[in-house]
């Protein structure tokens, strides 16, 4: 997100247009913790994770009431363009917004590390949290091969299966679980009694919103069922937010922070601006939150076939 801010503030001074940063969300707009930005204040920000504007959920701006007070916030600060960073509950709450008050523009820039906005396809922290995955589960890898051991990991995703999915294929998982799909325990169960019997470690990814239950749930199910596997369970957790962005979430927050100040000042409102097949492409709020991103089957069957 820090890129994305830095791409924010840069372009906006390049236009000779003021900029000022709202800390903690839509919260920080409700209280007016609004702070003027200069090109200084966003210097050696790129390479470090999180957010330097802090972040938050806000109970009150799902509320009339609670916009009203953020919009007073921005009127008087002089402010009639946002840039709202975030993801499903950012894009939600700023299209309420703009139906209330058309008279403030606001652009989105996804950023999620769960990948799951349709018009986006990939979100700002989706790649780093799946290389910090890539990286953990290889570390786990050398303890199932050396102990014979299958390890059931879980990874962030609440209602997504997109880090599941593309690490599962990149660690070379023996299956994986999302919560777009069904998943049927019995189903694992064939899969792994159809692996290779000299076969000496196995990898499991589990979404967090797998419907089973998580990888707890998962991995008891495994042990009572093949209580001669030496079975653990890994919960990645929230390692995966945070760390050294990669190049791609850089040139990402970059590219896309630039496009949404130059929609703004093109008078473009109510939309979010992401890349499809590498071209910025702007989608209104609406369709972004409503069509998630979905799962690609074809990632399922290459990870089946090649985990034999
Ligand atoms: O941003 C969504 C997400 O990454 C989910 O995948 C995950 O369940 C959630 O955030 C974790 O949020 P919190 O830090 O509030 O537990």
């Amino acid at each position: 997100m820090n890129a994305a801010i830095r791409a924010v503030v840069r372009t906006a001074i390049f236009y000779d247009i003021e900029v000022a940063g709202i800390r903690r969300g839509f919260e920080g707009m409700i209280n007016g913790d609004i702070i003027p930005m200069g090109t200084k204040s966003v210097s050696n920000i790129i390479q470090r994770g999180g957010t330097i504007l802090k972040t938050g959920r806000s109970e009150q701006f799902r509320t009339p009431e609670g916009r009203k007070l953020a919009y007073e916030q921005l009127k008087k600060n002089d402010i009639d363009g946002l840039v709202a960073l975030g993801g499903n509950g950012t894009f939600k709450g700023a299209n309420e917004f703009i139906t209330e008050y058309p008279d403030i523009a606001v652009i989105g820039v996804p950023c999620t590390i769960d990948n799951d906005l349709f018009g986006a396809d990939f979100t700002i922290g989706y790649d780093t949290a799946i290389n910090t995955v890539i990286e953990a589960v290889d570390k786990i890898r050398e303890t199932a091969e050396s102990h014979d051991r299958l390890f059931i990991v879980e990874v962030m995703g609440r209602d997504s299966g997109m880090i599941a999915l593309r690490t599962g294929m990149g660690v070379g998982a023996e299956a994986i679980m999302v919560p777009e799909t069904k998943s049927d325990i019995n189903a694992l169960f064939d899969r792994l009694e159809r692996g290779r019997k000299d076969k000496t470690s196995k990898i499991v990814m589990v979404a967090e919103g797998d419907e089973p239950g998580g990888a707890f749930e998962i991995g008891r199910a495994i042990m009572e069922r093949y209580p001669h596997y030496d079975t653990r369970v890994s919960i990645l957790g929230h390692i995966q937010r945070g760390g050294k962005p990669t190049c791609m979430d850089r040139v990402l927050a970059s590219r896309l922070g630039v496009a949404a100040v130059e929609a703004i000042k093109d008078g473009h409102t109510g939309e979010m601006a992401g890349l499809i097949h590498n071209d910025i492409v702007f989608t209104p709020f609406g369709q972004s939150v409503k069509h998630h991103s979905e799962v690609n089957a074809e990632f399922i069957r290459i990870v089946e076939m090649l985990s034999l």
